[in-house]
């Protein structure tokens, strides 16, 4: 079996982040192509990539329809700001508001997740009415929705709060899946809203129950309060749905995305009822770059793609696959998630351990709690493909924990 070369990769890893802020870990490896599941190093290396960039291309890498609408939308019109109108984006929009099926809407891009979500709680705190009276924002504990100061705030964790205090007002946390919590919490003269991820994906894969979504609607809907659903990570076909509040026949007041919209073209949106939309006028919100021609035509081709191949239904069928072969592997646990977005609980492994491993052996994981890994491949993922990143996490699994590849 290939390995990778540790000289190699580690110098130009060292390049790579030689005048770059230390927000990151010092990588292990350098890509420099892609192709479908599969990246490419610095020495040629090929690796079977099951994270997806977090969750992004999920179409794969260089996927040819978004290659070819991106080059010729470089050649037609760049950018014009949103002082004026662009008939690309309008279609995404348009696309996106049929595909959530939960009713008329107006849609709001931004070039990414957080972003989304800082425009989620800017609409619920301009609908809710009166400022500084109903403004709260009540999210999950262990949630992530960004790091912007807001959305930050709104991320359940307090140990990525406290560098960065003074945080903005206005939210609480609740723990995720228990309802008489969130109802507790769900004081109608303070709340403007809730933010829940259908999945809670940075944290670990965390699920909740049905139940618990459908009764935080109804607490929702009985005290006028917006449900708004952050579906960054899981929208766009990951589950196995269009969205993953679909599985559990949700019905949200504001949706919000990104990652995989533009398939590594960085373009986020946050969805809201019309009647809720309208609470925003001209001048309240505003972004240079949201939903520019550019990325507009990336999200328009992924969308395009992603109806055509049925995505969602293949993303289904290939994470019953994987699922079901990690549960078959030695040294797995429980494993968690919907679709092809999977965490694998370890049994007395450390996953970053198991995670370089891997990657030595040239399968790209994501180590997402000490204990579990994250898979996130390609929805486009082949049969072939996913055995083979098994059969690497199965040598990884039964080789010595020194790491020594066998
Ligand atoms: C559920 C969720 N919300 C929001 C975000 C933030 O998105 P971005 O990194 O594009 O700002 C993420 C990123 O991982 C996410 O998983």
């Amino acid at each position: 079996m290939t390995t990778a070369d540790p000289t190699t990769s580690a110098t130009a890893a060292a390049a790579a982040r030689a005048y770059l802020m230390p927000t990151y870990p010092v990588p292990a490896v350098t890509f420099v192509r892609g192709l479908g599941s599969y990246l490419y190093d610095v020495a040629g290396m090929a690796y079977l990539d099951f994270v997806g960039g977090l969750a992004v291309t999920s179409l794969g890498h260089s996927h040819p329809a978004v290659a070819a609408a991106l080059a010729a939308q470089s050649q037609t019109l760049l950018h014009v700001s949103n002082l004026f109108g662009t008939t690309v984006a309008s279609e995404v929009a348009a696309t996106l508001n049929r595909l959530l099926e939960s009713g008329e809407g107006g849609v709001f891009f931004a070039n990414s997740g957080a972003e989304a979500n800082e425009c989620a709680i800017k609409l619920a705190r301009k609908w809710a009415g009166e400022p500084g009276q109903r403004y709260t924002v009540v999210s999950a504990l262990n949630s992530f929705h960004g790091r912007t100061l807001a959305t930050l705030h709104a991320t359940g964790q307090a140990a990525k709060h406290q560098a960065f205090q003074p945080l903005p007002q206005g939210f609480r946390h609740v723990a995720y899946g228990d309802l008489a919590a969130m109802e507790a919490a769900l004081d109608p003269t303070v709340v403007a809203a809730v933010l829940l991820e259908t999945l809670q994906g940075e944290t670990g894969v965390n699920e909740a129950p049905a139940a618990y979504f459908t009764g935080v609607q109804e607490l929702c809907r009985r005290r006028r309060i917006l449900l708004m659903i952050d579906e960054v990570q899981t929208g766009l076909g990951r589950t196995g749905r269009w969205f993953g509040f679909q599985h559990f026949g949700l019905q949200p007041d504001v949706v919000t995305m990104a990652k995989a919209l533009g398939n590594g073209v960085p373009i986020g949106a946050c969805w809201a009822r019309t009647e809720i939309a309208s609470a925003f006028v001209a001048g309240d919100h505003g972004t240079t770059f949201g939903g520019q021609p550019l990325a507009a035509a990336a999200a328009r081709a992924v969308l395009a793609v992603m109806e055509a191949e049925d995505v969602p239904a293949r993303a289904e069928k290939a994470g019953d696959r994987l699922r079901s072969g990690l549960l078959s592997l030695p040294g797995v646990g429980p494993v968690r998630g919907l679709g092809l977005l999977l965490a694998a609980e370890l049994v007395g492994r450390s996953a970053m351990e198991v995670t370089a491993a891997a990657l030595r052996r040239g399968l790209v994981l994501n180590a997402v709690t000490p204990t579990a890994i994250r898979l996130a491949p390609s929805l486009l993922v082949t049969d072939d493909e996913i055995d083979e990143a098994l059969a690497i996490l199965e040598a990884v699994l039964t080789e010595p924990a020194d790491g020594a590849p066998s």
